[in-house]
């Protein structure tokens, strides 16, 4: 069995939790990521979801900093994937799927070898291949809302919604 098929069955596609918040401007964002980080174990997939500019790069660099990761975050918009090998509970590989000329580049881009590290992937614009992706386990969209943001979160685990609550640890 492929790794993809492997991570397919083991999680379901359902989500049983589910919730929102209001992230009003960027360190909001950060910090939400941050928590984020905390709660969910490893092996994770999650979907961000949200138009151009709706705040997911920011969302994966607090995840980034929230498993310890010190350096900048670059948005991976022309390499697609960014891997962050050395964060606690990681790796973490950071996908952007925008530019993804197909899904058949998904092989090329070594997606079965970051499945089998069983870390976390962070994909932006999942839509662009969802059907060659593994069934996430966590599903978030951010919408503009006002200023600022509301970010909908839909999760196989209850521990993901305690990011949603700006008081958690
Ligand atoms: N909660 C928020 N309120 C207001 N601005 C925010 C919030 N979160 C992030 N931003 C800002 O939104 C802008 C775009 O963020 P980001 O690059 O993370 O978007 P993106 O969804 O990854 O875009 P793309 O689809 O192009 O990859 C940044 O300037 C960031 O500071
Ligand atoms: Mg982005």
């Amino acid at each position: 069995m492929t790794c993809l098929a492997r991570y397919t069955c083991l999680m379901s596609p359902s989500f049983p939790h589910k919730g929102s918040c209001f992230l009003a401007d960027e360190a909001a964002t950060l910090a939400c990521g941050e928590r984020l980080a905390r709660q969910i174990a490893s092996p994770a997939v999650i979907y961000l979801r949200g138009q151009l500019g709706a705040g997911k790069t920011t969302l994966s660099r607090g995840f980034l900093r929230g498993r310890g990761h010190l350096g900048s975050v670059k948005s991976p918009t022309y390499t697609l994937v960014e891997p962050y090998e050395e964060v606690s509970d990681g790796p973490v590989f950071h996908l952007d799927l925008y530019r993804l000329g197909g899904e058949q580049e998904l092989a090329y881009l070594g997606l079965d070898d970051y499945l089998a590290t069983r870390g976390v992937l962070l994909i932006e614009w999942p839509e662009r291949a969802e059907r060659a992706l593994p069934a996430p386990t966590i599903e978030l969209t951010l919408l503009p809302q006002a200023a600022g943001r509301t970010l909908q979160l839909m999760s196989v685990e209850a521990a993901a919604l305690t990011a949603l609550s700006h008081d958690a640890a």
